[in-house]
């Protein structure tokens, strides 16, 4: 039986990430050719993306990896660019990268944050997202269709004075979403979509927390359970696939029954 993803050509932001290679690992599964992209700041950067890349290779999956900082649009468009060089075509943009977060970043005072760490954020999971979507448009734009894929996160829609550098950010995707869906599917062809994952039993969350916070920040959601970082893959293979294909501009929360829209 084919994939869900066949014939499908499809780049992950963050692939390095723990969201972003879950749904690398997903989509090349599912029969998609893949570009995951890595930022290539640190030594584990590249690591990571180098062994998801051999893992699927062996499988004997289409992947290669593509490096930008998303932040510098020039680095962005370049790697679009080899994703079309190479490929001949683009169809699926799933938008993961971002910044990450800590205890503190998440407790600080909002009001006592000095310019540059309130756009610390901003910098990262809006602009990236912005400039990836603005790199992709008129690749995806070549074959009539696209499905793009922001992540961004469940305080965007209760508003919380936590995390709020983060929530800001991805608030403007959520933003970008309901505001740039109608132009992109009436003159492009191309679907944009958000997720909102709730709490994702990640290292770089559970490093923050006790075992005892953990257990206890876990029972307030009603499946009892962090989310894994699968289930946004499969929430994001949902919106990249054509069974979404009346979906426009929407933000689909994950996040275990927390928040009922
Ligand atoms: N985990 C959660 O509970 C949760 C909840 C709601 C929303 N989210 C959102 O889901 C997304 C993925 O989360 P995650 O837990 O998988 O995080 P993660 O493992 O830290 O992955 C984040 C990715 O962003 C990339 N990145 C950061 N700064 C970058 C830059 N300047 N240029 C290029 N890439 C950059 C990192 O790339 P390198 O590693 O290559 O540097 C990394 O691959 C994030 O946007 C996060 O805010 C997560």
């Amino acid at each position: 039986m084919p994939g869900r993803l066949e014939g499908e050509v499809a780049i992950v932001t963050g692939g390095s990430g723990e969201i972003g290679g879950a749904t690398v690992r997903l989509f090349a599964a599912g029969g998609a050719k893949v570009a995951l992209h890595y930022s290539g700041r640190s030594e584990s950067s590249t690591q990571r993306a180098e062994n998801i890349v051999n893992e699927l290779r062996v499988s004997g999956l289409d992947c290669f990896a593509i490096r930008a900082n998303v932040s510098n649009y020039e680095e962005v468009e370049s790697a679009v660019r080899e994703v079309g060089e190479r490929w001949g075509k683009l169809s699926i943009l799933v938008c993961t990268a971002g910044l990450q977060g800590t205890v503190d970043t998440w407790n600080e005072d909002p009001l006592e944050l000095d310019d540059a760490e309130l756009l610390s954020a901003v910098n990262v999971d809006f602009l990236g997202s912005f400039h990836f979507l603005r790199a992709c448009k008129d690749l995806m734009k070549k074959n009539g269709y696209g499905k793009i894929v922001f992540v961004s996160s469940t305080p965007t829609i209760y508003g919380e004075a936590a995390g709020y550098r983060f929530s800001l950010a991805k608030s403007m995707n959520r933003f970008s979403v309901k505001s740039l869906a109608e132009e992109l599917i009436r003159n492009y062809g191309i679907y944009l979509n958000a997720i909102a994952p709730g709490t994702i039993d990640t290292q770089s969350n559970r490093k923050n927390y006790s075992e005892q916070q953990w257990k206890e920040m876990q029972s307030y959601i009603p499946l009892g359970k962090a989310g894994r970082p699968e289930d946004i893959a499969r929430t994001a293979l949902f919106l990249c696939s054509h069974d979404s294909d009346y979906v426009v501009g929407q933000t689909i929360v994950a996040d275990g029954g927390e928040i009922r829209l």
